[in-house]
């Protein structure tokens, strides 16, 4: 890990850029972290002043007489180079470039953006930006920013790519009262990223919860490993805007096609324990949970409402968010039921009615949080004549401080009349919002952690036997020399068995007798299929004849194969016919692999057949780090799981092989990153056993 103490708490600070003229970014700059009580050394840098805001100003930082941990640079971008080589000399330790102008700008400023991060490398300096607002750590405390606004003190280290996201988040913060351990932009991220920023928050004692507002990630696969510590020290919540590429790259395999553009962040984040937000209401929603809010230690939720609609749209919105309904204790039950008026509703969702005073709400929500099968609640308040929003809000907070250990969330559903009870909740740290989905999406959020938290880290490797990767290196060198990266199934399936991925017997004939004499030695029935890279969907040519029984209709097969292929496709290079041992039917998947620029190799699952892009029934994983318990959960998300599982009557299919068969192919592509797709559709899954017909690599 590294130390960024000379960034978020050095001993001194030097201002490159500092000017006396309001108005000025490095103006701003200077104010900022002397308001905002910094405690260190501060030196303003400008050739053409003497003293600014009270302080020495130099020349430049090779003249400051003391040492600087932080030069924070606010000069026109092609001034910057001169001012960090000076910097380098003078020893300071950290940049932070808030200057625009490099690599956003187009080609020249890529390239003065590599010359600074050359001059860091070769003084050891570490940098944030070019192109951001700056950096604030509130408990050192520091700003040095330009944000007009100074945020409060808080738990949350917000990291953000986008400079006006920043700003605007500030600026709206203190006016809900949301405070925060640290604030990083991450500009242009040329050396600093968000990676080295979330594993100093995960480290850092002041800071509780962990948002990023990201564009893009430079490193996969570091990013995932520190992201997967970091979620187990403390929620990190990512909203990631723009796509990925994955989808555009990967259009020419079933699996490639399937996954989407967006898919993989979508994978990757899920897989490593980050909580995603899909708006920025969402991402400062879950923020404000975090921080306030105990984790649950379960999915069940109850809610008490004084009304029946919201109270039933709650519920809703509790099962469409893959929450429980918690189903009381007799206990509770007979309580509520004894002690409130005969038309309440005693079960979850509890109404107290529209007549409920504060008195009704305490007591209800006693008995509720009191109940061992309640993880959290829920709490509606509607505006009606009798309603007490303050007192309710009282009993509320009552409840919080008597049950720590479970999260209680309202929904003041109303304006003005109830804003005095929202207000109140607000400044004691009770998440309160104006409807309940956002408190049910919050407990979602708490919850996903805490199955985070309690989920055993494995990576996937253990117990695997060792694999005959020679073999897989001498065939895809034979492939490469041929100058094809499209594998012959025949290849294919000689790869698959140097995994132990159970590939049906397949040989390549050259001709209608080759072809009869290996279905001979092979048994009956066979299938041809035409062994062409160029052709991927053999159906569609005619390339396939299926159940053939005897020597002389797999000589037949083979001449009209060839003819069928040279009349659909005449250019088309055929190496031969692949003869296939015909097997018995099982239920037909898909499992493929399409890798995506940043995170890698992504395994697909799901049902297969020619209908598979119809049908859309498959589901990804990362193949790094791809253990038996996330192959399970992939399974179960699928339609294929029921059938799997023995669907009308049928027996169950082999789903231990079936885990262990996705483990290989994982294994397969993460040890050899020239794989650049791969699709066996169909595996058959039988009883007893799979078999993959169709295995579909090819190599980049
Ligand atoms: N060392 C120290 N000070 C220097 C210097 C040097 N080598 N060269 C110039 N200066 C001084 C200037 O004299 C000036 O001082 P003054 O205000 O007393 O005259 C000050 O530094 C600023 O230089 P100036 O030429 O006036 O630039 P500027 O303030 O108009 O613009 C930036 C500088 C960095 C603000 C501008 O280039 C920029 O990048 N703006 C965009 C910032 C941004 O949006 N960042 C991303 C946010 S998401």
């Amino acid at each position: 890990m590294i130390d960024l103490t000379s960034m978020s708490k050095p001993q001194s600070v030097a201002v490159v850029g500092a000017s006396p003229k309001p108005g000025k970014i490095g103006h701003t700059i200077l104010n900022n972290v002397i308001s905002s009580g910094y405690g260190g050394k501060i030196f303003p840098i400008n050739p053409k002043e003497e003293e600014i805001a009270g302080l020495k100003a130099y020349a430049s930082v090779s003249e400051v007489p003391q040492p600087v941990d932080l030069a924070v640079i606010a000069v026109p971008a092609a001034r910057v180079l001169d001012v960090a080589r000076d910097c380098g000399q003078a020893g300071v330790k950290s940049l932070v470039v808030i200057t625009a102008g490099f690599k956003e700008v187009g080609a020249e400023g890529l390239e003065l953006e590599k010359q600074l991060v050359e001059t860091c490398r070769k003084h050891g300096m570490r940098m944030l930006g070019p192109n951001v607002v700056g950096i604030i750590d509130m408990h050192t405390p520091l700003n040095a920013s330009f944000s007009a606004t100074s945020p409060q003190k808080g738990e949350i280290a917000f990291l953000s790519q986008s400079g006006a996201m920043l700003v605007a988040i500030l600026d709206w913060s203190t006016q809900v009262g949301l405070g925060f351990s640290k604030v990083v932009s991450l500009g242009n991220k040329a050396d600093l990223s968000e990676i080295e920023f979330i594993e100093d928050a995960a480290a850092d004692p002041n800071t509780k919860v962990i948002l990023c507002y990201i564009e893009d990630i430079v490193d996969g696969p570091r990013f995932l490993d520190v992201a997967a510590r970091a979620a187990r020290q403390k929620p990190v919540i990512v909203i990631k805007s723009g796509t990925s590429q994955a989808g555009a790259q990967a259009a020419s395999s079933h699996t490639g096609a399937l996954a989407g553009s967006d898919l993989a962040y979508d994978v990757a984040f899920r897989q490593c324990g980050i909580i995603r937000a899909h708006s920025m209401t969402e991402l400062f929603d879950l923020a404000v949970a975090f921080a306030k809010a105990p984790v649950p230690k379960g999915n069940r939720v109850a809610i008490v409402t004084n009304a029946g609609g919201p109270g039933i749209i709650t519920t809703d919105n509790v099962e469409a968010k893959g929450l429980q309904m918690a189903r009381f204790d007799k206990d509770t039950i007979e309580e509520l039921r004894a002690n409130l008026p005969a038309e309440a509703n005693i079960y979850n969702p509890v109404d107290v009615l529209g007549d409920a005073k504060a008195d009704r709400y305490r007591f209800a929500l006693e008995k509720v949080c009191a109940d061992p099968n309640v993880d959290s609640v829920v709490v509606l308040v509607c505006p009606v004549g009798v309603t007490q929003p303050v007192e309710t809000s009282e009993a509320i907070l009552e409840m919080c401080k008597k049950f720590p250990e479970k999260p209680i969330f309202a929904a003041f559903m109303g304006g003005e009349s109830l804003a005095g009870g929202a207000s109140m909740l607000a400044k004691a740290g009770v998440p309160c919002f104006t409807f309940p989905e956002p408190a049910v999406a919050s407990i979602s959020g708490l919850v996903k952690y805490n199955e985070i938290l309690e989920t055993p880290r494995d990576d996937g490797t253990n117990g695997l036997p060792s694999f005959d990767c020679k073999g897989v290196k001498a065939i895809f060198y034979d492939v490469i020399k041929d100058n094809r990266l499209v594998l012959l199934g025949s290849e294919a399936a000689e790869v698959a068995n140097c995994y132990g991925i159970p590939a049906a017997p397949v040989v390549l004939a050259t001709s209608p007798e080759e072809a009869a004499e290996e279905a001979d030695k092979m048994g009956y029935p066979v299938v041809l299929k035409v062994a062409s890279p160029k052709i991927l969907h053999k159906t569609d040519v005619g390339g396939v004849k299926i159940g053939l029984k005897t020597a002389e209709e797999v000589r037949q097969a083979f001449t009209e194969i060839m003819d069928n292929v040279h009349g659909y496709m005449p250019q088309a290079v055929i190496y031969g016919i692949e003869v296939q041992k015909m097997m018995p039917k099982g239920t037909e998947l898909i499992i493929g692999m399409t890798r995506d620029v940043q995170f890698g190799p992504l395994i697909g699952f799901g049902l297969g057949g020619i209908y598979v892009n119809l049908l859309k029934d498959v589901t990804f994983r990362l193949a790094r780090g791809l253990n038996t318990r996330e192959i399970e959960q992939m399974l179960r998300e699928t339609k294929a799981y029921t059938l799997l599982r023995g669907y009308r009557g049928e027996k169950p299919r082999d789903i231990e092989a079936l885990v262990d068969t996705i483990r290989r192919v994982a294994a397969l592509v993460n040890d050899f990153p020239e794989i650049a797709e791969m699709d066996i559709n169909p595996v058959f899954a039988y009883e007893n056993g799979l078999s993959a017909l169709d295995i579909k690599i090819t190599i980049s």
